[in-house]
Formats: C-alpha cells, structure tokens, sequence
C-alpha cells in the first residue's frame, strides 16, 4: 500500500505528513491573516490526502464554534462547546479520533457520507483559537499516524498566526 499526495507516493504516512507539514510550512510563511492561512491549508489539504469528503475548520467566537474556511459540501454552521465531536476536541483539549461517527454518542452528521472523522483542537496556550475537521467516507479512514500527522499540520498552522 502507498500514501499519495498526487503526484508524489510515500511510503508511509509519516512521510506522507513531514512532505505536506514543509509545503504548510511554505504555503503560509509570510502571512499571518487567520481567514486566509487557513483557506489555503484546507484547500491544501483537500488536494493531498486522498479519501476525504470534508475537511476545514471551525473558528470559536466567544461563545461557540462557527464554521470558517473549509473545502467539501456546505455544513453546519455553529456548534456549541462539548456537542459533537468538534465540541468535545474543543472542551476536553484532546484530538478526537473516531473511527465510526454513529458510534459516537452525539456525533452530528453535516452530511451523511460521513462515516470516520478526526478533531484536531486549537490552542494558542489556554486560548481556544477553534478546530481543524476532517471527515472520511470510509470507516476507519484515520489511525493514530493521523492523529500525529495531523497535530504536527496544525502547529504549523498555529505556527504561522505568530
Ligand atoms: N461531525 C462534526 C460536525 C461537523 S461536520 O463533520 C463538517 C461533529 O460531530 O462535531
């Protein structure tokens, strides 16, 4: 089994990850508009892994999480802290990894084609800055590399706001 980020193929995820954390790394350098670095790692990352249906972010506005720029069909607007699984990342501070979405107690289903999912929350120190989202039609689309794959794209992400 190969991982692609079209054109390239890696032999593993983690090669997979480093590759897309260096083009992050790129893509966003100079720029600290938070609207704009995370439109373009959405659309970035839409275009390298393959076998999502969503992926985007979810910005917290004071109260609850509002969605921001993201690549897929239109979703759900706001969410409210603790609900879902963008709500949990959000209040227990720790990735969600979920490997059947109606498995999950509360799980909210912007679009059924949705059967795995990753939550990456997003801190600058006690500061909830949101959440990265990624949707899988596949059952157990994400595995732990994922989930280091992902946080290791989301500080670069953070990285790049200053
Ligand atoms: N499934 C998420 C909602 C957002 S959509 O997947 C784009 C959740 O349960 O929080």
């Amino acid at each position: 089994m190969t991982f692609a980020a079209a054109p390239i193929q890696f032999a593993n995820k983690a090669e997979l990850y480093a590759d897309l954390a260096e083009q992050a790394g790129g893509l966003l350098h100079g720029e600290r508009n938070p609207i704009a670095n995370a439109a373009n790692f959405a659309a970035l990352v839409w275009h390298a892994l393959p076998d999502l249906n969503w992926c985007g972010f979810y910005l917290y506005d004071g109260s609850e999480l509002v969605v921001g720029p993201f690549q897929g069909k239109p979703a759900c607007v706001r969410i409210a802290l603790g609900k879902g699984v963008c709500g949990t990342a959000a209040t227990t501070r720790q990735t969600q990894l979920v490997r059947d979405v109606n498995a999950f107690d509360g799980h909210i289903a912007c679009d059924r084609a949705s059967n795995s999912e990753i939550v990456v929350p997003l801190f600058d120190g006690d500061r909830l800055l949101g959440v990265w989202d990624v949707d899988s039609p596949t059952l157990a689309r994400f595995d732990d590399d994922d989930r280091v794959g992902m946080e290791r794209l989301c500080a670069v992400f953070m990285a790049s706001l200053g």
